[in-house]
């Protein structure tokens, strides 16, 4: 197998650097929109061959790992919030939480009760890997899941989840407790099922302030990671806008922290500790400059990692719909083209 990232989760050596990007399989590839003319969102994520379909059609750019092709909400529906992916709009739920009675309701699953296809896509993907490069599972962190729940779909603001969260503190607490809960086991399944490593997206945990992060969200983060952490995989830690956040995530817990685009690589890796691989910070967007210009922005990312064992590339954020592939496919072969010298 290609164990170049999984080498590097571990912080050890390798011959160039690992890459992969976040949402890496999506509207940006011609190949998964002839497929998604045919077939929903969650029709793909729920019938694995075309998950498995999916997940594989990036590896033909160069990528150092796959990740599975589902969701961060799909446990919310066989908890009882039932949600749709509205064209144009994102996720939409369908009865946003606004009360703890509508919490009392929520189901804590088990992975089997619900989540199977993803268990399903999980073996069928590992199958047709056939070993090329390591399989990444996910879940999403409570916060981010919370955040969808109480306001019913992408915010600006977050205003709702902030009045629950500051008014209703049990309330919330009850929340987190169910998500946490339900990731965590999830988490766990997807490992048992077979990934090689796994991811926990908090994409929207950087709203918070670090005391407030301290007291509402890192007991529940804890929960999961410290415990998923003993499954002896990889486990990545991942928000954006979390450049004051960074210490605080690193103690809740993770092997790998994420770090988005606007955090000063070399510092940011340096406050985390060189005892934790880091992945990230290239800005999306970047990807719609002149391939030379992208090259050269990688290119800080990288020197500014110093070929130090324990980084992967990745992008501070998700791969954008519009983005053109023949730029990410000459940023994974530049990064590819940079030996790594032996370095300590
Ligand atoms: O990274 C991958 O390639 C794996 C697949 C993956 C998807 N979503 C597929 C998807 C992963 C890891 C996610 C995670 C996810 N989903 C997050 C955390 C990561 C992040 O970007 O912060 C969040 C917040 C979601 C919730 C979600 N799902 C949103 C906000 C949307 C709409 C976004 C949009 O651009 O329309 C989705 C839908 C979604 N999830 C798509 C894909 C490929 C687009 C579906 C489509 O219309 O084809």
């Amino acid at each position: 197998m290609n164990d170049r990232f999984l080498r590097a989760c571990r912080r050890e050596p390798t011959d160039v650097t690992p890459v992969w990007f976040m949402r890496q399989a999506g509207r940006y590839m011609p190949e998964y929109r002839a497929l998604r003319a045919k077939h929903s969102m969650l029709e793909i994520c729920k019938t694995p061959d075309l998950a498995t379909e999916v997940t594989l059609q990036p590896l033909k750019l160069g990528v150092d790992a796959a990740i599975l092709f589902a969701d961060i909400l799909l446990p919310l529906e066989p908890m009882g919030a039932s949600f749709e992916f509205a064209k144009g709009e994102g996720p939409v739920i369908h009865e946003p939480i606004t009360s703890r009675a509508q919490i009392e309701k929520l189901r804590v699953i088990d992975p089997t009760d619900g989540l199977q296809y993803v268990l399903d896509a999980i073996r069928s993907i590992k199958t047709a890997l056939a070993g090329r490069v390591p399989l990444i599972g996910f879940a999403g962190a409570p916060f981010t899941l919370a955040s969808y729940l109480i306001e019913g779909g992408k915010s600006a603001h977050f205003v709702k989840m902030k009045r629950f969260m500051y008014t209703e503190p049990e309330a919330w607490n009850l929340l987190c407790s169910k998500l946490a809960g339900v990731v965590r086991k999830f988490l766990h399944a997807q490992i048992e099922a077979g990934v090689d490593a796994v991811q926990l997206f908090d994409s929207w945990v950087g709203q918070l302030t670090p005391a407030d992060y301290a007291e509402y969200v890192k007991p529940h983060v804890k929960h999961i990671l410290q415990d998923v952490m003993k499954a002896g995989v990889p486990v990545i830690h991942f928000g954006t806008g979390t450049q004051h956040l960074l210490e605080e995530m690193r103690d809740a817990g993770g092997t790998v922290i994420g770090m988005d685009a606007r955090t000063p690589f070399a510092e940011g890796w340096k406050r985390i500790g060189y005892d934790h691989a880091v992945q990230g910070n290239l800005d999306p967007t970047i990807l719609f400059a002149p391939p030379e210009l992208a090259k050269k922005h990688a290119d800080r990312v990288l020197d500014a990692a110093a070929g130090r064992p324990g980084h992967i590339f990745n992008l501070g954020h998700g791969i954008l719909p519009e983005t053109p592939v023949e730029t990410v496919q000459a940023v994974i072969e530049h990064v590819h083209a940079r030996k790594l010298t032996k370095s300590t």
